[in-house]
């Protein structure tokens, strides 16, 4: 299969050009004016952007989480991504205490092979350091293709490790060359909240968030820098919040740290008013909890001070029923909302089209720094000869508007009801294949394929 798409606007971090680009299987050959290859398919892009695809290195599925499991598998999550232009997704293999990172890593590769439609990684959550699991992590950055290391400092019990074992996974990583991320919030000031919550019978979804101040995570992304620091190990925090986190993060660089940065579209967009809204707050309750309207102004800054280099969604979807399981207690809601398919039109909405960022700012947050730093670059995350063809062809003046009604993931609420965006994703190319057209998907479940990853090779 060859295609020539003809007349875009080509986009990436580099160039921003008019030109042609021809695909021929699942790479991209050539990239011209005025190329005369002949293809079994011509598409005229005049008038669009064409991009890479999008890279959502933060996504949840078919998780078991808080006693069930997020609503999109990886058929309809991936699908659903690449209905927004997003072709390759990194989700988190979560290790259970007590066991191995390979029985993990069997049980999601189990979900996922042979059910993706788009591309996939995993991220190895890590939630239980001990001297096996350090030769697993070894194991891991050298045979399995898989070099970053999630570690969470909340949900204890489950999934939380303490700052001993952190350290400790930061010199195993450190030495291998991977990369150590972390959910960075201090998680026993947050069971301390709840509880007090709870037992004074405040069960709103509102103490969700006030069980969750911008303080702990401002203190516990200091603390993992802190850390990160002491060991010489290169980090990412994922799905930053706040303006405490983003200062730390700050300080961080002062010192000549290298700290990644990833932030998600919801925090961006949305605030904590919504959990005024009694029960219906349920739909943005996650961890970290939205935020005030001035860590948004942070976060924009941010993402222009190039402190921010990423934005993922955090995707973990629930339906209205499962949310339910917290109609009488907050600290029952499963954490997690949808927001897979939205995040390129969205921040091309509120970020490119308002001029808040520029179009390679764009490029480079959606998509390359995200194969920059989980070390799939050049192969993804950018428009060049001998990459994979993954293309987003984009059109910056079709207004559309979200809803429930219309979107593809498998969730029955939407945490953008009747947005008003401009701009729409209209055709994706996943590894050489149309796989979005006319609002339709014409690749088969299976189609996704594990990308094995090396190391970072972005320079902060
Ligand atoms: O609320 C969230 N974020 N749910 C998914 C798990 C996590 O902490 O990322
Ligand atoms: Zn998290
Ligand atoms: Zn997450």
């Amino acid at each position: 299969m060859s295609i020539l798409i003809k007349n875009g606007r080509v986009v990436t971090t580099e160039a921003d050009f008019i030109a042609d680009i021809y695909v021929e299987g699942e790479k991209i050959m050539a990239i011209g004016k005025e190329l005369s290859y002949s293809a079994d398919r011509v598409i005229d892009a005049s008038g669009k952007l064409v991009m890479p695809g999008g890279i959502d290195p933060h996504v949840h599925l078919d998780m078991p989480f808080m006693g069930t499991f997020s609503s999109d598998d990886y058929t309809t999550g991936t699908r659903a991504a690449l209905h927004g232009g997003t072709t390759m997704v990194i989700d988190f293999i979560l290790q259970t205490q007590g066991d191995s990172l390979h029985n993990a890593l069997a049980a999601w590769q189990g979900r996922a092979s042979g059910t993706a439609v788009g591309d996939y990684s995993f991220h190895m959550a890590v939630t239980d350091f001990n001297d096996e699991v350090a030769k697993e992590v070894v194991q891991f950055i050298e045979e399995e293709g898989i070099t970053s290391f999630k570690t969470f400092m909340a949900y204890k019990g489950a999934l939380m490790i303490d700052d001993g074992q952190m350290v400790q996974l930061m010199q195993v990583v450190r030495d291998k060359g991977g990369l150590v991320t972390v959910h960075a919030t201090n998680g026993d000031m947050i069971d301390s909240l709840i509880s007090q919550h709870r037992s004074e019978g405040k069960l709103a979804p509102l103490y969700h968030y006030l069980s969750q101040p911008e303080v702990t995570e401002a203190e516990a992304s200091a603390r993992f820098t802190d850390m990160l620091h002491y060991t010489g190990c290169p980090g990412y925090i994922v799905h930053m919040t706040c303006e405490g986190a983003l200062n730390a993060v700050r300080l961080a660089t002062q010192r000549n740290q290298k700290v990644f940065v990833e932030t998600c579209t919801q925090y961006l967009l949305l605030d904590a008013s919504l959990y005024e809204r009694n029960f219906e707050g349920a739909k943005w309750v996650m961890s970290p909890p939205l935020r005030k309207k001035k860590d948004q102004t942070a976060l924009w800054a941010g993402i222009n001070q190039g402190l921010i280099q990423v934005l993922g969604t955090d995707h973990c979807p629930f339906m209205w029923e499962q949310k339910k399981m917290g109609e009488n207690d907050f600290s029952k809601i499963p954490n997690g909302h949808p927001g897979i398919e939205h995040r390129m039109e969205l921040l091309f909405s509120e970020g490119v089209a308002t001029g808040r960022i520029s179009l390679q700012k764009y490029v480079e947050i959606t998509s390359t720094n995200a194969a920059k730093i989980f070390g799939m670059f050049p192969r993804k995350g950018t428009l060049a000869i001998g990459s994979d063809a993954d293309i987003l062809i984009f059109d910056p003046q079709k207004r559309h508007s979200i809803s429930a009604q219309s979107h593809h993931m498998n969730v029955d609420y939407s945490a953008y009801e009747g947005w008003e965006v401009k701009g729409k994703s209209e055709i994706v190319i996943l590894r050489g294949q149309v796989a979005i057209e006319d609002g339709a998907c014409h690749i088969q479940p299976g189609y996704g394929q594990f990308i094995k990853r090396g190391k970072t090779s972005l320079v902060v």
